[in-house]
This record gives C-alpha cells, sequence and structure tokens, in this order.
C-alpha cells in the first residue's frame, strides 16, 4: 500500500483523465500514491495515459480496485457514472474523492451510506494544478466531508489534497454546500458571467458612441489582463496604488455608479436561485433538452462584434 507522509491512501483509481484528472492522477502519482486512472471503452485518452506510466482500467474494474475512487468526469456525467459503475462495483468502505461537491450537495448523487464522501476542490484549473505542483508550490484546496463511514474521511480528504501539492499553499475546511454555492455564484456573477458581460457592455458603449472597435477592445479587453495580475498579486487595493491618480478617482467615483445598487439586487437575485435549488433544475432540464439554450447563446456570443475585432487582431482571419 502507498503512503503520502506516511499515512495510507491505499489504491486511489481516477475516473477521468481530463483537465482534473490528468492534473490529479499524475501529480498523486509523484507523490507516491499508488494510482490508476478508469477510463469509457474507446476513450482517446487511453494512449496518453499508458505513456504517462500510468495502469489504465476499464470503469467496471476501477470501481472493484478502488480504495479511493476519484470522480473526475464532468459534473453532469456523475449521476450516471454512480449509478452504473460506481454504486454496483466499489467495496464496503471505499473513499468517493469529488473536485467539486454539486452532485452530492443537489442530491444527484446519493451515495451508500457504507462510503466515505469527501471534497478535495483544487481552487485552480487541471493545467495549473499540473504546472505549480512542477514548480514545487500547488494551488490552495478545499476539503469537506459529507459522509464518514471510516471515521478517517477527513484525514483521507487531507492527505489527498497534500498529495496534489495543496498543502504547500493552503488546504481549508468547508462543507459541500459552501464550497458549491459559492463556487456558483463566483462563476455565474463575477469571474465568469459578470465579467463578460461588463466587458462586452463596455465594448458596445464605446462602438456605438463612434469609437473605434480595436480601440474599445484594448481598452475593455485586453488591458484587463494587466489588472488582473495586479489584483491577484497585491489585492485590490495593491492594484490601485499601481494605477494613475486620475484612473483611482474615477474607479472610487464612477465604478460604484456602474456597480450599483441594481447589480448587488441582481446578484442577490442570482444567489437566491442557487441556494433554492432553481439553478439546478434549469440546469437539469437544459441538458435533458439538449443544451439548445447553451448552443443559441454560444452562437450569438460567436458573432459578436467583439469576437470579430479579436479575431482580425490575432490575425485569426487572415
Ligand atoms: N476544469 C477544471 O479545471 C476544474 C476545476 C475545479 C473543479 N473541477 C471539477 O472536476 C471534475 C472534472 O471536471 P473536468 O473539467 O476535469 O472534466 P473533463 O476535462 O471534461 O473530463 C474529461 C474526462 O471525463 C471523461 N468522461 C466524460 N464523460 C464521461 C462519462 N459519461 N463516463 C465516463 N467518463 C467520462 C472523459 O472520457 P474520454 O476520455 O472517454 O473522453 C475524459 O477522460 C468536475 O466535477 C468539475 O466540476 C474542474
Amino acid at each position: 500500500m502507498s503512503t503520502v507522509c506516511g499515512d495510507p491512501l491505499g489504491h486511489v483509481v481516477v475516473f477521468g483523465f481530463g483537465a482534473q484528472g490528468r492534473a490529479q492522477a499524475l501529480n498523486l502519482h509523484d507523490s507516491g500514491v499508488r494510482v490508476s486512472v478508469a477510463l469509457r471503452e474507446g476513450s482517446p485518452r487511453r494512449e496518453e495515459v499508458l505513456a504517462s506510466r500510468l495502469p489504465c482500467l476499464d470503469l467496471e474494474d476501477g470501481a472493484r480496485a478502488a480504495d479511493l475512487a476519484a470522480v473526475l468526469v464532468p459534473d453532469e456525467a456523475h449521476a450516471a457514472l454512480y449509478s452504473e459503475i460506481l454504486a454496483p462495483g466499489l467495496r464496503r468502505g471505499t473513499a468517493l474523492v469529488f473536485a467539486h461537491g454539486y452532485s452530492v450537495h443537489y442530491g444527484r448523487i446519493r451515495p451508500r451510506p457504507d462510503l466515505d464522501v469527501v471534497l478535495v476542490a483544487p481552487m485552480g484549473i487541471g493545467p495549473q494544478v499540473r504546472a505549480r505542483f512542477l514548480a514545487g508550490s500547488g494551488v490552495p484546496a478545499l476539503v469537506a466531508v459529507a459522509q464518514d463511514g471510516s471515521g478517517e474521511a477527513m484525514r483521507h480528504a487531507r492527505r489527498y489534497a497534500e498529495a496534489l501539492g495543496s498543502g504547500r499553499r493552503a488546504i481549508l475546511e468547508t462543507t459541500f454546500a459552501e464550497e458549491t454555492e459559492t463556487d456558483l455564484f463566483a462563476e455565474q456573477a463575477v469571474i465568469c458571467g459578470g465579467l463578460t458581460h461588463l466587458i462586452a457592455a463596455g465594448f458596445e458603449t464605446l462602438v456605438e458612441a463612434g469609437y473605434r472597435p480595436e480601440i474599445a477592445y484594448f481598452c475593455c479587453l485586453e488591458e484587463l489582463k494587466l489588472i488582473a495580475d495586479l489584483v491577484y498579486e497585491r489585492g485590490l487595493e495593491g492594484m490601485r496604488r499601481s494605477i494613475s491618480t486620475t484612473a483611482l478617482y474615477g474607479d472610487y467615483t464612477r465604478g460604484p455608479r456602474v456597480i450599483g445598487e441594481g447589480v448587488r439586487a441582481a446578484m442577490r437575485a442570482v444567489l437566491g436561485e442557487i441556494r433554492s435549488g432553481r439553478f439546478d433544475q434549469e440546469l437539469a432540464r437544459e441538458a435533458a433538452a439538449g443544451w439548445p439554450t447553451l448552443q443559441a447563446a454560444r452562437d450569438r456570443a460567436a458573432c459578436h462584434p467583439l469576437e470579430e475585432v479579436g479575431r482580425r487582431l490575432r490575425g485569426e482571419d487572415s
């Protein structure tokens, strides 16, 4: 049995070899954990797994072999993987590890009572989880326990997070509810939905007023990287110490007018839909219908003038 820092995790089977699966399987392996990867039949990633010198199992064998099963397939595939493969296959007392609490929190999966159910959610995308580990650091991770049949669940979650490299930064305890709801809120209202629509609204406002689209693109989109890097490195006030006095005055006096009470009320409404389960139900209906709203929105966004300008500036149209 492999050990991490002297504590046994046993045989970890990672289901899926995508963004998180690849990074986590490789980090665990490099930390001395015994790891196999389980893939569905016909997976295009089988060769890559074998080239990484990790054992590659089919899903059924992976479920039977696991002391700890890491569910690293997309959230919308969790319920079927659990009901068809994991529930019938896992041995008594196996630990299930999730990188996001969604399917357990919203009851899309109801794990057998004998299983430990833990969350180890790296606060970064898969490539960062791997790159930071290789650079001798890690990304912070959130850990939580939903079921603790063994009495060891939190210890397993912490050991798993350490083996990912997260102990080099921070391992923070949370709950499945807190991780899921804050993650959904942040991606909907701030870092994905909020940010993309703020950029598009700024671009449209300048172009409607007659300014050149290329200039609007640089001001509202490209320069964001500089500011985001400063915010990441130094926090909001640290970033503000690096901008001009004119920019700072505009930030303090105009920012609250743009992100005013109307935006805050919309944020509270979005959070309410997440907490009540309304967003989860809407997402399930959308998935069952074959993602028509998502596809239509994606098609519209791809034709937005901002994208055309971006493609032209990156030389992709030539
Ligand atoms: N993306 C991130 O960096 C990130 C960050 C934090 C948390 N998470 C969480 O990590 C988990 C994994 O997300 P991800 O983005 O890493 O997923 P992903 O890259 O889309 O996962 C792809 C892998 O999942 C397999 N897969 C897809 N559908 C499957 C099915 N129905 N049955 C069996 N295997 C299936 C694929 O199989 P094939 O090889 O056959 O195609 C592939 O190996 C999710 O819970 C997500 O919320 C992700």
